[in-house]
């Protein structure tokens, strides 16, 4: 058969959101371009109806349902009520981009190995929530995002990709956040076109690119890396 025939089918990506939706866009817009290669944001989940993630989607021509946690008596029926509506789609991979709600251990079990997050810390500093504030109240000199795993653990999943900020002596938390959001669009990418490629292993707790610790590839972005 002639090459230009042969029938690759693309790889299928949900994305579970909160909120504004920021890193949504980089994804879709990776994927457009082909830097995330052969995949379609197949669902872009919330579990708030006012997300305005939600209407970027709506806007892009993609799903996005809500599962609003508020209606639902305890995390494990909320948990089970959005692995079904993320099951529908039958994504490969999943891409929590600012989803704001602790996930079960069992939840994150089903989707070992498929699902990933972005943290706004250079992770294991500054787990959970506020990061940016704890970052300026410890009064650390680097400051970053992490794109991990998804374990049982919170934020604790092993770590693929991370970016790092210089903190500055005048920053506040506004500013701190957007100097560590620019570094995100620019890893959270880069991590799902390692993953929907194959290229992420998980030894021993840590992730290798193409399957050996010399790959030649840094998975880290540096201050001077990028326009500041
Ligand atoms: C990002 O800082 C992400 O790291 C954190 O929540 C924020 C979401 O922003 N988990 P957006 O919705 O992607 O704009």
């Amino acid at each position: 058969m002639d090459p230009e025939y042969v029938f690759l089918p693309k790889s299928r990506l949900a994305v579970l959101v909160s909120g504004r939706g920021s890193n949504l866009q980089a994804i879709m817009s990776a994927c457009a371009s082909g830097q995330i290669p052969a995949t379609d944001v197949v669902a872009v989940i919330s579990n708030r109806p006012q997300a305005p993630a939600l209407a970027l989607a709506a806007a892009a021509g993609i799903p996005s349902p809500c599962v609003d946690h508020r209606r639902f008596a305890d995390r494990s029926s909320f948990d089970a009520a959005l692995r079904a509506q993320i099951d529908d789609f039958a994504p490969d991979h999943i891409a929590l981009a600012g989803f704001m709600r602790q996930l079960t251990p069992a939840f994150a079990q089903h989707y070992a190995g498929r699902m990933v997050n972005i943290h706004p810390s250079l992770l294991p500093a500054f787990p959970g929530l506020h990061t940016h504030a704890q970052a300026l109240g410890e009064g650390v000199k680097l400051h970053g995002a992490t794109v991990h795993f998804v374990t049982a653990d919170l934020d604790a999943g092993p770590i693929i990709v991370q970016g790092a900020v210089p903190v500055l002596a005048q920053d506040d938390v506004a500013s701190l956040a957007a100097r560590v959001l620019a570094v995100e669009h620019r890893i959270y990418p880069q991590a799902l076109a390692w993953l929907v490629s194959g290229r992420l292993r998980i030894e021993q707790g840590k992730v290798t690119i193409d399957g050996e610790k010399a790959s030649g590839i840094s998975p880290c972005v540096w201050p001077g890396t990028e326009d500041l």
